[in-house]
Parts: structure tokens; C-alpha cells; sequence
């Protein structure tokens, strides 16, 4: 076999790539907050919460600590807790479903649209019961939940809505913003996002005045003003450092958000021909891309031949959420056959907007050479 020197892997990601593009800027912005001295709150996290509230069209957001607090802070702050049941879907990262279990709350599982991947209000009608109490509809790999459609729904079943937007920074749906619809939605920042920090971080954007007091207040120990601390809270901020960095690439989302559709556009050009299952986006729905995540036969035998040859994928994800042992203890409960089947077919393949065309060309000759090879 030829052997490869580092030139000619594909990562998966490549951060170091993203912050070459920007070092200076990036550089500037680590240098003021560590002079300013502003490492938890202070006016770098006031600005970036002002910013992406704009971006998103909301009225509030709120920094926190990471995506999963979020999403457990949200759903605390609209009164999910103990007795009640939370339906998340079951292709989705386990954040989604820790964060309905850390409030005391009954993890229930939904199974995804067989095209989109996404839960709808098909999928979500069928595990709702008297019990139910909220949706988290994960607006998964970028693509657009039917969040107009499942709001409605909601709102005649008397459920709320916490938008799990972690990989859909600047996705639109019906010309509105991906996080602007349900009664809050919460956004990771992790490092490998669309929009990712340089550590951990997260938001919860809202338009209920209610829900980001509360969720201001949870978060920062159950306080507005120091030391007096009307409720127990928890630890979770956002802290100066992160907030920084996320308003440096705020300017540039939009931009890498093109760069990634138009990637997504010649993947799906280059493999047309192959028998693998392309990515559909949502009708009405704008997708990012944060992940492209092609179905195909012999999934894990393509993956190990893709990574002898310098390319490396991921998996999104290789257990539905269901068949965790982590949910053992709900066994007896929902099926979910359409993620079960596809947790075995999904393959993510390398994209982020510093990937160069010619790399992408390789991913697809690559992918045709032992798809010939495997299927004759
Ligand atoms: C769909 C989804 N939900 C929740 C999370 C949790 O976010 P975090 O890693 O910031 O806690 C993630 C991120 O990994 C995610 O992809």
C-alpha cells in the first residue's frame, strides 16, 4: 500500500484550519479579555449575547456553560420536572436525553423521518401520552425539524417546545431563524460546531421574558446580584474568554454557512451515480450542513477502507439513543426502528468550510473506488 505522509489525510474537521483563516482577529480579541481581566460575565458575554440574539431574531439569550446545561436549564425554566414526560428523538447526541433526565423527568424516545432524519409530528404523535409535558425536537446534522408544524402541535396538546439547535447555528426555516420558534431553543458552542468556541460553551435563546430571567438566574446560582440568591441554582456560564471568540466568528457564519451548502452541493453532484442515500433537505427548511450524512451498505467496512486510504469520517450516530445501556433501565418502551436501522447505514463525511474542493474530490473518487471494489 502507498504510504501516506500527514499531507494527505482529510481530518474530519480541521480547526486549526479555521482558526489559521482568522489568527489575527482571534489573537486581538484573547488578548483584550485577558487584559480587561473580564473572565466570568462582564461586557464581552453582554456583547455576544446581544449579537446572536440579533443573528437569531430573538428578544433574549443567555450564555451558559455548554449545549446539554442549556437544554437542562430550559426545560427547568418552562417546569419540566419530576412526573413528567420528555420526548426527544432517538438519533440524536445524549445530551438531548440527559438533559430531560437531570430534571427528574421521563426520557421518551421518538423515531426520525425516514428522509429528513428528523422527528416530526408524525413520529412525535405516536409516544405522546397524558404525561407528556414538552418536545425537544433536535434540528439534527443542521437539516430543519418541521418546527412551525411541530409548535402547533405542541401548543393544542399543551406542550412546550425547547428547540435542540446545537448543530443548526444560522439554519432557517420558512424564512426564520432555526431557534425563534419554540418556547426557548439552546445552542452549543462546542469547538466543532458551525459555531463553535474555543472550550465549552452554550446558549438559550427566547423571546419569554420569564424563561431568560430564569434561566439567567438558574444558571448563576439562583442570583441576579451577588450573594443574594433567591433559589438554588447551578454553576453554568459562559465565560469571557469563549465569548470573545464566538463574537470574532459570528461575522464569519454566515460566509461559512455558503462555503458548507455549496460543499453539500457538490458532494451530492460527485456521488449521484453511487448507491448511497443523500442528504434531503427539509421542504421550507434551510439546512447548514454541519454535518453531510450519506446511508449505505456495509457502512463500517466503507469507514475502515475510507481510513486506510488518509480519510476520516464519523459516525452520527452509531447507537440510537434507545439501545444505550445508558437507557437500559427503559427497556419496554418505544421502538424506534427507522433510527435503529440507520444508526447501522449513516456515514458522515469530512466537511467544514476550510475543506478544499480537491479534498472533496478525493472523498468521492476514494468512495467510488471501494464501493466498485465491494459491490463488483
Ligand atoms: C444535538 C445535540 N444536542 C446537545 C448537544 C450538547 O451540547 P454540549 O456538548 O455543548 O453539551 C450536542 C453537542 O454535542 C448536540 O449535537
Amino acid at each position: 500500500m502507498k504510504r501516506m505522509n500527514s499531507l494527505d489525510v482529510i481530518p474530519f474537521v480541521d480547526l486549526k484550519a479555521q482558526y489559521s483563516s482568522i489568527k489575527e482577529e482571534i489573537d486581538e480579541a484573547l488578548q483584550r479579555v485577558i487584559a480587561s481581566a473580564e473572565f466570568i460575565g462582564g461586557s464581552y458575554v453582554s456583547k455576544f449575547e446581544e449579537e446572536f440574539a440579533a443573528y437569531v431574531g430573538v428578544k433574549h439569550c443567555v450564555g451558559v456553560g455548554n449545549g446539554t446545561d442549556g437544554l437542562y436549564i430550559a426545560l427547568k425554566a418552562v417546569g419540566v420536572g419530576v412526573g413528567d414526560e420528555v420526548i426527544v428523538p432517538a438519533n440524536t447526541f445524549i445530551g438531548t436525553a440527559e438533559a430531560v433526565s437531570l430534571t427528574g423527568a421521563r426520557v421518551v424516545f421518538a423515531d426520525c423521518d425516514p428522509k429528513t432524519y428528523t422527528v416530526t409530528v408524525d413520529t412525535v404523535s405516536k409516544v405522546i401520552t397524558s404525561k407528556t409535558r414538552a418536545i425537544v425536537p433536535v434540528h439534527l446534522y443542521g437539516n430543519p425539524a418541521p418546527i412551525i408544524e411541530l409548535c402547533e402541535f405542541a401548543e393544542k396538546n399543551n406542550l412546550f417546545v425547547i428547540e435542540d439547535a446545537a448543530q443548526a447555528h444560522g439554519a432557517m426555516y420558512k424564512g426564520a431563524h432555526i431557534g425563534s420558534f419554540g418556547d426557548a431553543a439552546v445552542f452549543s458552542f462546542y469547538p466543532g460546531k458551525n459555531l463553535g468556541a474555543y472550550g465549552d460553551a452554550g446558549c438559550i435563546v427566547t423571546n419569554n421574558d420569564e424563561i431568560a430571567k430564569y434561566a439567567r438566574m438558574y444558571s448563576n446560582h439562583g442570583r441576579i446580584k451577588k450573594y443574594d440568591h433567591e433559589f438554588e441554582g447551578v454553576n453554568s456560564r459562559l465565560d469571557g474568554i469563549q465569548a470573545a471568540v464566538l463574537s470574532v466568528k459570528l461575522k464569519y457564519l454566515p460566509q461559512w454557512t455558503e462555503k458548507r451548502r455549496w460543499l453539500a452541493r457538490k458532494y451530492s453532484q460527485l456521488l449521484s451515480e453511487l448507491p448511497v442515500v443523500l442528504p434531503v433537505e427539509t421542504t421550507g427548511g434551510m439546512h447548514v450542513y454541519h454535518l453531510f450524512v450519506i446511508r449505505l451498505k456495509n457502512r463500517d467496512i466503507v469507514k475502515e477502507k475510507l481510513a486506510e486510504m488518509g480519510i476520516k469520517t464519523g459516525v452520527h450516530y452509531p447507537v440510537a439513543l434507545p439501545n444505550l445501556k445508558a437507557y437500559e433501565y427503559l427497556k419496554g418502551g418505544n421502538a424506534c426502528p427507522v433510527s435503529e436501522l440507520f444508526s447501522r447505514e449513516i456515514l458522515s463525511l469530512p466537511m467544514y468550510p476550510e475543506l478544499a474542493e480537491s479534498q472533496l474530490a478525493r472523498v468521492c473518487e476514494s468512495l467510488e473506488t471501494i464501493i466498485n471494489e465491494i459491490y463488483g
